[in-house]
C-alpha cells in the first residue's frame, strides 16, 4: 500500500479528533518528502575545507547514479535560502563524493556533477551514500563535498555528513563521524528510514548572495 505525506497526516488528524483510526502509519515512499524537513534557520551553512579532489567542469546532471555504481542510494532534496529565507532560483550548487569504497574518481567525473536550482530554489541529487575513508586529514567520515554559488556571489564550500545512525556497508557511522576533525552537526542530512537500499534525505542551505 502506498501512503504519502498527505496519508500521515490524514492519520495525524484522525488521531487528534480520537479517532480509532490506528496510530501507525504505513511506511513512506522513498521519493515522497520527508514529512518533517528543517525550516530555515537564516543561519548561514557553515564551511568547510575543499580538500584536493574537487575538479572544475563536472556535468551537469542531477543523477550520479551510473551503471558502473552501487552502493546504498540516496535521494537527497533540499532548497537554497538566503539569509532572509527567500529561496534562491539559479544558484549553482555542484557535488564531489567518493564511491562505496572510498574512492573518488581523479580521471573522470564518476560521483561528480552540478546543477542550477530550479524556480523554487529547489536541488534534487540521486546518488549513493559515500563511505568513509583515511585521506589526508586522517580518518573522515562520510561526506559529500559540496559548492554552492547564487548568480554573482561568494561560493560556499562545505561538506555535508550522515546520521550516527545510518546503515551503509556495515560501518560504524558513529564512530567515523566522532574521529572526523572536520564532523559538523549543522551539517548532517536529515535521512528518512531506509527503505531496502535506499534512503531518502534532505539538507536545506541558507547562503550569502552578496560578498
Ligand atoms: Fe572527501
Amino acid at each position: 500500500m502506498k501512503t504519502g505525506a498527505l496519508g500521515v497526516t490524514s492519520v495525524a488528524i484522525a488521531a487528534a479528533a480520537g479517532s480509532a483510526e490506528p496510530a501507525l502509519a504505513a511506511p513512506r515512499p522513498a521519493d515522497a518528502p520527508l514529512p518533517i524537513t528543517p525550516s530555515c534557520s537564516g543561519h548561514e551553512t557553515p564551511s568547510s575545507v575543499e580538500g584536493p579532489l574537487f575538479k572544475p567542469n563536472s556535468p551537469e546532471r542531477t543523477n550520479l547514479v551510473t551503471p558502473a555504481i552501487t552502493g546504498v542510494l540516496l535521494a537527497l532534496r533540499g532548497v537554497i535560502y538566503d539569509r532572509e529565507c527567500k529561496p534562491l532560483p539559479g544558484v549553482l550548487i555542484d557535488f564531489w563524493q567518493c564511491d562505496q569504497n572510498g574512492d573518488y574518481d581523479e580521471h573522470g567525473f564518476s560521483l561528480r556533477g552540478h546543477q542550477l536550482t530550479d524556480s523554487a530554489g529547489a536541488y534534487r541529487l540521486d546518488t549513493i551514500v559515500p563511505r568513509d575513508y583515511w585521506g589526508r586529514w586522517g580518518r573522515r567520515g562520510a561526506h559529500i563535498h559540496v559548492q554552492v554559488q547564487a548568480p554573482n556571489g561568494p561560493v560556499l564550500v562545505t561538506q555535508l555528513y550522515f546520521p550516527d545512525d545510518t546503515q551503509a556497508y556495515g560501518r560504524n557511522f558513529a564512530a567515523h563521524n566522532a574521529g572526523d576533525q572536520f564532523f559538523n552537526r549543522a551539517c548532517v542530512v536529515t535521512l528518512g528510514p531506509k527503505q531496502g537500499n535506499r534512503y531518502a534525505g534532505r539538507f536545506d542551505f541558507v547562503i550569502k548572495t552578496t560578498a
